[in-house]
């Protein structure tokens, strides 16, 4: 039995508390929003992220980080643009053990992944990534469901590997941990483009078209930054894609559709909340300009979401480039 503590109480990090508490291990869920713990703790259910679903007494749920200290494993689910914050408020509390961190996303000021921006506040932890197609509401539904753990220490890998699998939940070890997470963070910017096209009401060759094209640019974009072109076909790049564009529980798939459909940005925000492909696409396109990476469907994304160009122009500037072998 381990000691884990999840930062995070949203749908994620109460998905694999759930799981982890399955498992048999001790596990608290840690948030920072008092409010939040306390309907948590009254109500044992997030009626709106995990609905039908009860946290068992035998999750603690509170706002005291220094938990942590007596930690075998943390795990970090905060959205991508709280996790510096969240590895400060960790490194402050001088926790134990191993750090897997499971959301998807760059440091929008730096361009660096997640892990680099945990390892720069702990650098002597066994930083950890987690990621691969895994949807909150199926996981906690106990829906078979399969993820991929990397991280530089191959034993701690495995440790992690099994302190998360179950007859549920199958965890595969990847090495190559710059791909892996580079799949997490690229693939929410392609649903975004994909809930754009369904928002348009173009068909199923569309959207077939632009996943296709999105993982080749993805691919390239991440053998650029130093990852393996093969982790992308694997469950955190294709997986994970084919996931996040064609489901209805995508936050991302749902934002781009109310684009698609003529909302603003703005009011599609207001209405979704977060969305880490928005935040993503901005990191993707600067890196993709940094290092000279040919990526359509990023930089459309980018002019749609952050430049005001006109959605009814995006499928004749798709088309109409200049013709190449695929
Ligand atoms: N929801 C999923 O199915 C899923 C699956 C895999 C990975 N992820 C990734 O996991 C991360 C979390 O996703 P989620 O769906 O649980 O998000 P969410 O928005 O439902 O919840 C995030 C939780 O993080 C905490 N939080 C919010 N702002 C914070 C702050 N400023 N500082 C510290 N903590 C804060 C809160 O407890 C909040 O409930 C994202 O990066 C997401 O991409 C989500």
């Amino acid at each position: 039995m381990k000691n884990i503590t999840v930062l995070g109480a949203g749908g994620w990090g109460l998905a694999l508390a759930l799981s982890l508490n399955a498992n048999g291990h001790k596990v608290t869920v840690w948030s920072p929003f008092a409010d939040e713990v306390q309907n948590l703790n009254e109500k044992r259910t997030n009626e709106k992220l995990l609905t039908g679903i009860i946290i068992p007494n035998s999750i603690n749920i509170t706002t005291d980080l220094s938990v942590c200290q007596n930690n075998d494993i943390t795990v970090i689910a905060t959205p991508s643009f709280a996790v510096k914050e969240t590895a400060q408020k960790l490194k402050s509390v001088k926790p134990n053990g191993i750090v897997v961190n499971v959301a998807k996303g760059f440091e929008n000021k730096t361009l660096m992944r997640l892990s680099q921006v945990i390892e720069s506040e702990l650098p002597n932890a066994d930083i950890m990534v987690l990621s691969g197609p895994s949807h909150a509401e199926e996981v906690a539904r106990k829906i078979p469901t399969m993820l991929t753990v990397s991280g530089k220490n191959e034993q701690v890998c495995k440790t992690v590997q099994e302190v998360f699998s179950s007859d549920i939940l199958r965890v595969y070890t990847n090495p190559d941990t710059i791909g892996v997470e580079l799949g997490g963070a690229l693939k929410n910017v392609i649903a975004v483009a994909a809930g754009v096209c369904d928002g348009m009401g173009l068909g199923d060759n569309s959207k077939a078209a632009l996943i296709t094209r999105g993982l080749a640019e993805m691919s390239r974009l991440g053998e650029k930054l130093g990852a393996k072109a093969a982790t992308f076909a694997g469950l955190t790049g294709l997986g994970d894609l084919v996931v996040t564009c064609t489901s209805t529980h995508s936050r991302n798939h749902r934002f781009g559709e109310l684009v698609g459909k003529g909302y603003t940005v703005e009011d599609a925000l207001n209405i979704v909340g977060t969305v880490e492909g928005y935040y993503a696409c901005k990191s993707a396109y600067q890196l993709a300009q940094k290092h000279g990476v040919d990526t359509p469907i990023i930089e459309l994304s980018h002019k749609l979401l952050y430049e005001e160009y006109p959605v009814e122009d995006i499928v004749k500037t798709l088309m109409q480039r200049p013709f190449k072998e695929e």
